[in-house]
């Protein structure tokens, strides 16, 4: 999602075109996981980053250009835009590292990867954990740490 001056702002991710949810074993479960994910990673005080630094994120209705068509009003997540840069594991802090494993260990994060993991521009550099829609498994018991 753009701003009045054409930067971006928001990623905006619709529920009816998430993929298949594998902590869940079904569809549509993505959008509420990542507003759980930011809210429970959220201080206690307003205007501090939360311990992981989850990008503040709602859930949101909106029509929106899908590449063939404008759909009709559509619920999905809105998280706040990242400017970010590309990165090597080496340049992130030891500290961030570990906040960010805690997080996923906490709520039992199934889809860690380089494609989830931004390097913002406007902080130091500093590690932003994003994608939190296979957070939260159902099944715990069979849930495997990797
Ligand atoms: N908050 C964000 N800020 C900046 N870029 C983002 C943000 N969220 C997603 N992206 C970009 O979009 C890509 C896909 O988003 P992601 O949340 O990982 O969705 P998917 O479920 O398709 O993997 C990311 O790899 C990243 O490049
Ligand atoms: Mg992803």
């Amino acid at each position: 999602m753009k701003g009045l001056r054409e930067e971006m702002i928001a990623v905006f991710k619709p529920i009816q075109e998430e993929t298949f949810c594998s902590v869940v074993q079904k569809s549509g479960c993505k959008g509420d996981r990542e507003v759980a994910a930011f809210l429970l990673d959220h201080p206690a005080l307003e205007g501090e980053e939360g311990f992981g630094r989850v990008p503040p994120t709602t859930i949101v209705r909106a029509k929106y250009y899908n590449g063939d068509r404008k759909t009709e009003w559509e619920r999905g997540s809105l998280q706040g835009f990242i400017p970010n840069k590309k990165w090597k594991p080496k340049e992130f802090a030891v500290d961030d590292v570990q906040r960010l494993s805690l997080i996923d260990i906490r709520f039992g994060n199934n889809d860690r990867h380089c494609g989830n993991i931004l390097k913002s521009n406007i902080n130091g550099g500093r590690l932003i954990p994003i994608d939190h829609g296979e957070y939260f498994p159902m099944e715990w018991n069979n849930y495997t740490f990797i």
